[in-house]
């Protein structure tokens, strides 16, 4: 018998309906009891109202074992296709743990393999919404395949295009490793966990003990480990994080970052900033506060601001250009830049390179931290990593020294000699070698025990160096400013910098200290 026509559509309807309905009432409750949204309802959360176009709603697992052919749902427990956020073209994938556990088969990564490799073609953003207990047993080596494909298409769209991940779920075993490869990691708080090995592999190992939340929570991530950027209180406001970092990103490195038009005044004065650095040089203040009265609208979307506190990092924009902020903390650790912050701060700069974000840099940093742990824990080799990630970037940096800048962390953070395009010094700012008692305590060692001398020559040392004029007369600082002035020089400094050209010399790649 010949279908009608109306049969036809009728069949498609149920067909999409089943590919809904993903792993059906049951299992969509359970997520839902979990305090989790399903893998549609967090699209619809992520993009533009009614802006999804949804691809392979009918692909479905080829697996024969374990009565596997018996169970099939359209779509194979991922959802994926395009849509926009405030207008800008994404691709997404969605994993649907209501479907055999999210886990990934082979049809499932090809699809996500599918958008990625669209994404590139294009020039998008690909956000992952990843909620999967892992390679689908069922398939074995058919399901590790398909996680290296998604890893291959992971490093080859690294800097050109963007790459998200949100960890709204499981995340195990080498399954973590494409999320660790895309630039930013946002994790949903007490139903997220990320690890290589769970906590039943670790109890059998090391005989320890330690809950899923302990080992690779969204807690543990966000202050001990530094993998994932933020931890959020539910998924939508995850999502609602993933649309606002959006707005700052460019699709694509060959795009220019989104210009967003502000009525802040570019050359608006800030005359409390004339007050931020303490008169007593030991004295902290909070550099959180000189980039909100600098930025546009008072608005700094920080990453990873639980952790590596001593260095802050993040976006923000001036005169309606984004720009990446990178600056040493006063408050924590005084500022010293240790193997953490200078391996997180160094992601950061190379991120913003990768998609032409401006740089700006505000210093105050004593030094690199002392001490064993620190040697013994490679500051060597990462702090290399920064001063590598400082020099070799093109985009333009504009540095502010507020206060300390002593010794090689002078260098590193994008001085002058790193291809700094503009470097200001408020008149409160000491470039010096080190801080003047470590200086005349080794110059005049003789007088070592005599406290009231080395006080004097310590004195005599900071009216001679602890100020900006002696890098000034050198040109190292291209001028001193007036703090309250900060923002209008730095709007001004970026806008002379939009047409920048600097490109380095051809090769592979570099090979830097990793
Ligand atoms: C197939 C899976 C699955 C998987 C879960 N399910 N994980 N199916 N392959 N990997 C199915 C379950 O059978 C169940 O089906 C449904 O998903 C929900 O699972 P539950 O266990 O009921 O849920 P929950 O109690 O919330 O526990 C979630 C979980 C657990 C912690 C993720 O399911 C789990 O431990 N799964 C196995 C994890 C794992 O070992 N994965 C392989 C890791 S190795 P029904 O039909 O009952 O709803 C790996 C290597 C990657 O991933 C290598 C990359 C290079």
């Amino acid at each position: 018998m010949v279908k009608s026509m109306f049969d036809i559509l009728r069949e498609l309807d149920a067909k999409r309906a089943a590919a809904r309905a993903g792993g059906g009432e049951r299992r969509v409750a359970a997520q839902h009891a979990k305090g989790k949204l399903t893998a549609r309802e967090r699209i619809e959360v992520l993009l533009d109202p009614d802006s999804f176009e949804e691809w392979d709603m009918f692909v479905e697992h080829r697996c024969g074992d374990f009565g596997m052919d018996a169970r099939k749902v359209p779509g194979d427990g991922v959802v994926t296709g395009y849509g926009t956020i405030n207008g800008r073209l994404m691709f997404v994938f969605s994993q649907d743990f209501t479907v055999f556990g999210g886990s990934l088969s082979e049809a499932h990564a090809e699809k996500i393999c599918k958008i990625m490799d669209h994404a590139v073609k294009v020039g998008a953003p690909v956000i992952g919404l990843n909620d999967s207990g892992g390679a689908r047993i069922q398939e074995g080596v058919a399901s590790l395949r398909g996680y290296a494909e998604v890893f291959q298409r992971n490093v080859l769209a690294s800097g050109v295009i963007p790459q998200v991940s949100v960890i709204m779920g499981p995340c195990a075993g080498g399954a973590v490793y494409s999320p660790a490869m895309t630039d930013f990691i946002f994790m949903v708080r007490d139903s997220s966990y990320m690890f290589v090995t769970g906590p039943d592999v670790v109890r059998t190992v090391t005989h320890e003990e330690v809950t899923a939340e302990q080992l690779g929570g969204a807690l543990t991530h966000t202050t001990k480990s530094g993998v994932a950027d933020l931890a959020f209180d539910n998924d939508i406001s995850a999502l609602m994080m993933v649309r606002r970092l959006m707005n700052f990103l460019p699709s694509s490195n060959r795009e220019m970052p989104p210009v967003q038009p502000t009525s802040d005044p570019a050359d608006r004065l800030e005359p409390s900033l004339d007050s931020l650095v303490p008169d007593d040089p030991n004295e902290s203040y909070d550099i959180k506060e000189l980039i909100l009265k600098v930025v546009d609208d008072w608005e700094f979307l920080e990453l990873r601001p639980d952790y590596a506190r001593n260095i802050v990092t993040g976006f923000a924009r001036m005169a309606g250009r984004p720009v990446g902020i990178v600056a040493n903390q006063p408050l924590v650790l005084a500022g010293c830049l240790d193997v953490r912050s200078a391996v997180k701060a160094a992601g950061f700069v190379r991120f913003c390179d990768a998609f032409g974000i401006p740089i700006v840099t505000f210093v105050d940093v004593p030094g690199f931290m002392p001490g064993s742990e620190q040697e013994h824990g490679g500051i060597i080799k990462d702090g290399a990593k920064l001063l590598f990630a400082y020099a070799e970037c093109t985009v333009p940096k504009v540095t502010v020294i507020t206060r300390k800048a002593y010794g090689g962390a002078y260098d590193v953070m994008s001085s002058k000699h790193l291809r700094g395009d503009v470097n200001f010094a408020w008149p409160s700012a000491e470039i010096a070698v080190m801080g003047p008692k470590g200086a005349v305590e080794i110059i005049f060692r003789a007088d070592a025990d005599d406290a009231e001398r080395i006080s004097e020559r310590a004195e005599d040392y900071a009216g001679k160096f602890a100020n900006p004029f002696v890098a000034g007369h050198r040109g190292f600082i291209d001028d001193v400013i007036m703090p309250r002035a900060t923002r209008k020089r730095i709007c001004r400094s970026l806008s002379m910098l939009r047409d920048k050209r600097l490109e380095n010399p051809w090769r592979k790649h570099n090979t830097m200290p990793l």
